[in-house]
């Protein structure tokens, strides 16, 4: 008699102790295990992924086979978490291209691909918030935007602008704009905006006219980029429980002098998430100690960063660097979870992928990227990476797993998207 696949089922990212207490609560459909290779992959075993611990997932995998794709699958799996563990878990995620915004539409395209799956297309509820300043850009592409968001002046400190505006200590302009924050701070406290900042250059009698005049040329063209203001969307409003919010910067892309901002978006969610998520921490615990259920008004938070290497490089400075750098090493503690996607691992900081959990590639190729990712490889893992990779069917969506969890390692097929995946046409915006 043949043994039926399709009803057996494993979990990664869940410890054994934690599948004996929990089962497959608070877990996601990732896809299938791949039972035989060929000409017609068979696909057996249903591998779901847990969504209620905190993890640092990485997500790796050449240029077009799959890692957003993955991204958005999990997106649509924590919309369809049951509402008291949905409600514990806020989802935000960077979305440096502009695709995440097409998960709001069911997938039409590919009914076929989800029927042999048993599935059928759905929308997924995400909110999508873009810079104050950029809206006409995504008005004019008729991208469904649920709101907008600014960053708070005021939580730049001296160094930040330094960054973004590629200074140094050296430049007379560093001087100045250090100066300047320190006095405009003093002054006014956190109420201050880039009209109060050019004000008080304005007035600096330390510096030459032209260093000003230099300064306030940046500081106008920051004002171009509608994204630092004297007033920041509250994080409160940002990490919101039970919703996946989508932070859409593609406004910024491949546009000359914006560089830092998508830099400076990240460091500064991530410094106030992870503030917060500290203080919140403590008073879980606390009501823990009172005998009262572990509860608090911030959920924990699951950030996911499409093209990871760009904030995190390996060999180059970045605005969210040491941000992220904490978020890896001890994120976890606090309730904060990372899924960080890229498609040069080579590029990526060492310790994203040292640190993670979980442990998802699409197809690769290039042989310093496996080398990089094969650096990783747990006690538990006997089989070489290349080996592994080669094993790998070519067509897209395959994925190799390795969770330090259950340390096990799976092949499988990602499942098709309930939504619609714009991944295509949004590329050609940027064109
Ligand atoms: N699990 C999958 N099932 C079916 N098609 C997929 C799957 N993963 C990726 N694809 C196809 O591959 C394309 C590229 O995937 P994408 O996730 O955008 O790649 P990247 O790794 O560059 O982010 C998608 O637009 C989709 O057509
Ligand atoms: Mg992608």
């Amino acid at each position: 008699m043949a043994i039926d696949l399709s009803k057996q089922k494993s979990i990664v990212g869940r410890s054994p102790s934690d599948i004996e207490k929990y089962g497959f609560e608070g877990s996601g459909y990732l896809g299938k295990v791949l039972m035989s290779r060929g000409e017609k992959p068979v696909l057996g075993r249903k591998i779901f992924i847990d969504l209620t611990r905190p993890h640092l997932v990485l997500v790796c995998g050449k240029r077009g086979f799959g890692k957003s794709y993955t991204m958005a699958v999990l997106m649509e799996e924590f919309a369809r978490l049951p509402a008291n563990i949905r409600n514990r878990i806020s989802i935000i995620a960077i979305d440096t291209v502009g695709i995440f915004w097409s998960l709001k539409f069911p997938n039409r395209e590919n009914q076929k691909e989800l029927a042999d799956w048993d599935l059928k297309p759905a929308e997924t509820d995400v909110r999508v918030l873009v810079p104050k300043g950029k809206i006409a850009f995504y008005k004019e592409k008729g991208l469904p935007v649920s709101g907008t968001f600014t960053l708070k002046a005021s939580e730049l400190d001296a160094v930040e602008w330094m960054v973004l505006f590629n200074l140094t200590w050296k430049d007379p302009e560093g001087v100045l704009i250090t100066r300047v924050v320190e006095e405009v701070k003093e002054k006014l406290g956190s109420y201050y905006g880039i009209d109060e900042l050019i004000k008080a250059i304005k007035n600096d009698t330390e510096s030459t006219k032209i260093v000003r005049q230099a300064m306030i040329n940046r500081l106008n063209v920051a004002k171009t980029w509608g994204l630092i203001e004297k007033e920041g969307t509250r994080l409160r409003e940002i990490a919101k429980p039970g919703t996946i919010t989508v932070i859409d910067v593609s406004a910024y892309r491949q546009a000359i002098g914006v560089e830092g901002t998508r830099d400076i978006i990240v460091a500064l969610v991530g410094k106030k998430l992870f503030e917060e998520r500290m203080l919140f921490r403590k008073e879980e615990e606390i009501k823990h100690l009172k005998g009262q259920k572990r509860e608090s008004a911030m959920p924990i938070v699951w950030m996911m960063i499409d093209e990871a290497h760009m904030f995190m490089p390996r060999d180059e400075k970045n605005l969210a660097m040491q941000v992220l750098l904490e978020w890896v090493r001890v994120g976890r503690q606090p309730g904060l979870s990372l899924l960080l996607a890229t498609q040069r691992p080579n590029k990526l900081h060492p310790d994203a992928i040292s640190q993670c959990d979980l442990f998802i590639s699409h197809r690769m190729t290039s042989k310093p990227d496996i080398e990089a990712v094969s650096a990783l490889r747990p006690s538990y893992m006997h089989q070489d990476f290349d080996h592994l990779y080669a094993e790998m069917p070519k067509s897209k969506g395959y994925a190799l797993i390795i969770d330090d969890n259950s340390e096990k390692i799976w092949m499988i097929k990602v499942r098709p998207r309930f939504s619609w995946d714009a991944g295509v046409t949004a590329s050609a915006f940027t064109k």
